[in-house]
């Protein structure tokens, strides 16, 4: 069964990119009985493709081998959303019913800041790399400068992630569907426009920031005389940190008279490209409501000793928990065999587990 985007409406998407999750997912179930999806300058990928703006689908049009990478990408960040999120109230599981997420995406909050970020540093991040895999027709190895403060010695110039040309396509492709809007100046939905577009930017810079040099040793039996050096992306995950961190930083602001957004708080610096903002509170994530989209905490796992968001205390909302028993498989015992491997048991014990009323 092919699930497009027919029966999920246009607002539900976060910029078209879960139609292009759910595209992905159903091309991975199903690759050989849909070939129609690789015939170049064909139709059908991008007419399928029903979250997605007059821009983007001219994009689409002219980019459609990067479009598999987009959507990869995207799925990328809410991955990385649900593990950055997994012991808060709001886990960011919203996405796999596509409409309870929409009606979160709805309210401008923190956490619709971090999802469009950490969607837009995924995108980044997938076309960096497939421009380096030589997947894309359009780009190739990255071409960025040799650092200044790499030792004379060391030779620059290994194939590296092609962080520019990531970059500048996901501000493309990502920003065209906020460009495209033509909301009045100063309105709620103009205000709305600059937070996802602030956030988009916050989301590629980081991934753009956290790229690095990367280095390989050569020489007689790892001498290290010679080295080969590239630009390399970070670890998502360090991607992932470094976006919870301006989470829990996130600007609150407002916009303002000359129609752009300002800080809530004066008292405040104002955010930089690299900054996340918002201009809603955030709804109540404790009770389920199917009018703000929230999920609610029940039936969550806490933890009985945390005293953190984690904990049973905060993650029930003081509603009190319910305590099982379960068993727990572990790997134990594990003895290391000359030469090279490890050789483990597999222990079973029984654990409590918490679990929010
Ligand atoms: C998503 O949630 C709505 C209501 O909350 C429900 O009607 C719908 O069946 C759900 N969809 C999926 C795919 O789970
Ligand atoms: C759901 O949220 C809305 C908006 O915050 C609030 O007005 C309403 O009372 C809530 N409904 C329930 C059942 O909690
Ligand atoms: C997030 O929480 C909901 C219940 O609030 C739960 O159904 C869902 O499985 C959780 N998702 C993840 C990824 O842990
Ligand atoms: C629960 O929280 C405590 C204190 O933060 C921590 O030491 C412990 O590892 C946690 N337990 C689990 C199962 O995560």
């Amino acid at each position: 069964m092919v699930e497009t985007a027919d029966n999920l409406e246009e607002e539900m998407f976060l910029w078209g990119l879960f139609s292009l999750v759910l595209w992905r997912r159903s091309l991975a179930m199903n690759p050989i009985q849909r070939p129609e999806m690789y015939i170049i300058g064909a139709q059908p990928l991008c007419s399928q493709l029903t979250g997605l703006s007059q821009g983007q689908r001219k994009l689409c049009q002219l980019y459609q081998d990067h479009m598999v990478y987009i959507g990869e990408g995207a799925k990328t960040g809410i991955k990385e959303c649900q593990y950055q999120f997994r012991q808060r109230r709001w886990n960011c599981s919203t996405v796999d019913n596509t409409s309870v997420f929409g009606r979160v995406m709805q309210i401008g909050s923190r956490e619709t800041a971090f999802t469009y970020a950490i969607s837009a540093a995924g995108v980044v991040n997938a076309i960096s790399r497939a421009c380096r895999e030589g997947e894309l027709s359009t780009c190739g190895c990255s071409r960025a400068a040799r650092p200044r403060d790499l030792p004379r010695d060391w030779l620059w110039g290994g194939c590296g992630d092609n962080v520019n040309y990531g970059y500048r396509f996901a501000r493309e492709f990502v920003d065209a569907r906020e460009r495209e809007k033509n909301y009045p100046r100063g309105s709620t939905e103009h205000a709305r426009t600059l937070m996802n577009l602030q956030n988009n930017e916050a989301g590629r810079m980081a991934v753009y920031n956290l790229a690095n040099v990367a280095c390989k040793c050569h020489g007689v039996s790892g001498s290290c005389s010679l080295k080969t050096c590239w630009l390399q992306l970070a670890d998502f995950r360090r991607v992932g940190e470094f976006l919870k961190e301006k989470y829990d930083s996130a600007a609150a602001m407002r916009i303002g008279r000359r129609g752009k957004l300002e800080l809530v708080n004066n008292r405040f610096n104002p955010p930089t490209a690299e900054d996340l903002a918002y201009i809603d509170p955030s709804p109540d994530y404790c009770l389920r409501n199917e009018s703000t989209g929230s999920l609610g905490t029940q039936g969550r796992l806490c933890n009985k000793t945390s005293e953190g968001m984690d904990g049973c205390e905060l993650m029930c909302c003081g509603r009190g928990y319910d305590q099982f028993k379960t068993y727990k498989h572990e790997r134990c015992h594990c003895k290391f065999h000359w030469c090279c491997y490890v050789k483990c048991k597999r222990c079973t014990s029984l654990v409590d587990q918490f679990v929010c009323k």
